[in-house]
């Protein structure tokens, strides 16, 4: 086991620090930067009836519904394709409404969620036809499906997911440059700039990783005691708030929330106080008016919060001092676009919860009462 591990102390940690290779594993071969084509894999779907789908229903369950939420902003934004993300547990009893030229699209690490299979299964009934972003080749939802994006995660132990997670994240970028291919809303030149910010994105994690993780480390030292976390993300940082949340819930058994920063107003901002962390997802890409107009807003909460005297850890793009005179700790990334940044910002969070519960001493790679794959409805 101890050689599984390949010298690191957990699964897990060995997973995050895999992810800059999970990530081009998962893109090699799957974009041209001279013809600016993207290459899915196996489909039974041609590109007139990808082209031709009228909305995107997603359903997944955990860390994959995360990925599916981050993924509907990025095809919409791409693609201008209307994305619903549905827990796959309640997909089935809202009673959908049946549309045919509606793609259904499952997400998931294993293949073999038993909630997501029954969603396949009734999008099926209802006449959309399914593709599936898989990281086990030849999964029950795979065989299921009518496409199959792999995921080249490679084998995922812990059983908080990690890698999996970043690689979902590029599958669902991909899908989102191709369907904006096939829906005129990219030309070549776009398509291409955005190949090249995806691939620059391997290093910037490796760079995440050697910065963030020795200040996690140290910041595990101050927080590891805290009582409840919260997370704050707004636009397609909100589902990374998420995601930041439950890997802490998940390790180190600290109750967390995600919450959209503006909603804060709506009732979190009661529980601030002196003993609160609050991490804030507070990344911007200056060349994106969007992102700096999303930005400006994460400020005023970041105020909010320290106003009532919350503990705020700010994940910032590299080059922000406006941000370091507002809080107590900073963790800076890579400046990227605004679709790719969550690849990026989830790195911390990850390490933070890994530290946060290996000083806990909390079983990573097993937490109490979790499964790798839930096979059971
Ligand atoms: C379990 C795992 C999670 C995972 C979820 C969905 O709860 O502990 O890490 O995100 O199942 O799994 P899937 O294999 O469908 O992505």
């Amino acid at each position: 086991i101890q050689a599984e591990k390949g010298g690191y102390k957990h699964f897990m940690l060995k997973e995050i620090w895999e992810q800059p290779r999970a990530i081009r594993d998962t893109t090699l071969g799957r974009f041209s930067l001279d013809s600016g084509k993207v290459y899915l894999g196996e489909m039974d779907i041609d590109d007139e009836e990808l082209a031709a789908a009228s909305s995107i229903n997603i359903a997944a369950c955990g860390t994959s519904w995360h990925a599916g939420m981050a993924g509907k902003y990025m095809i919409e934004r791409l693609a201008r394709l209307p994305v619903d993300v549905d827990y796959a547990s309640e997909y089935r009893y809202r009673n959908p409404i049946p549309d045919r030229n509606a793609l259904g699209l499952l997400i998931t690490q294993s293949g073999e969620t038993a909630d997501t299979l029954a969603a396949q299964r009734e999008m099926k009934n209802l006449g959309s036809k399914t593709v599936a972003i898989c990281n086990v080749v030849g999964a029950m939802v795979a065989r299921e499906a009518h496409g199959a994006i792999y995921t080249h995660a490679g084998p995922e132990i812990g059983v908080a997911s990690t890698k999996a997670f970043t690689s979902q994240l590029t599958a669902l970028f991909l899908l989102a440059l191709k369907l904006g291919q096939l829906r005129g809303r990219l030309d070549k030149e776009k398509s291409v700039a955005l190949m090249e910010e995806l691939s620059r994105t391997p290093a910037k994690i490796e760079e995440v990783l050697r910065i963030s993780s020795p200040q996690c480390e140290q910041l595990a030292k101050d927080f590891s005691n805290a009582r409840d976390f919260l997370y704050l993300g707004r636009g397609i940082h909100f589902p990374i708030a998420l995601e930041g949340a439950l890997k802490l819930k998940e390790i180190s058994y600290i109750h967390a929330e995600g919450y959209p920063a503006g909603e804060m107003k709506h009732g979190p901002n009661a529980l601030i106080d002196e003993t609160l962390p609050v991490v804030v997802l507070a990344s911007r890409d200056e060349s994106d008016p969007a992102s700096k107009l999303r930005y400006e807003k994460t400020l005023s909460n970041i105020q909010e919060v320290t106003a009532r005297s919350g503990r705020v850890i700010a994940i910032a793009t590299e080059g922000d001092t406006t941000i370091g005179q507002l809080v107590e700790h900073v963790i800076h990334i890579p400046a990227t676009i605004e679709l790719l940044s969550p690849l990026l910002e989830i790195v911390p969070l990850q390490l933070l919860a890994y530290y946060i519960a290996v000083r806990r001493g909390c079983d990573v790679d097993q937490p109490r009462n979790l499964a790798k794959s839930v096979t059971v409805e």
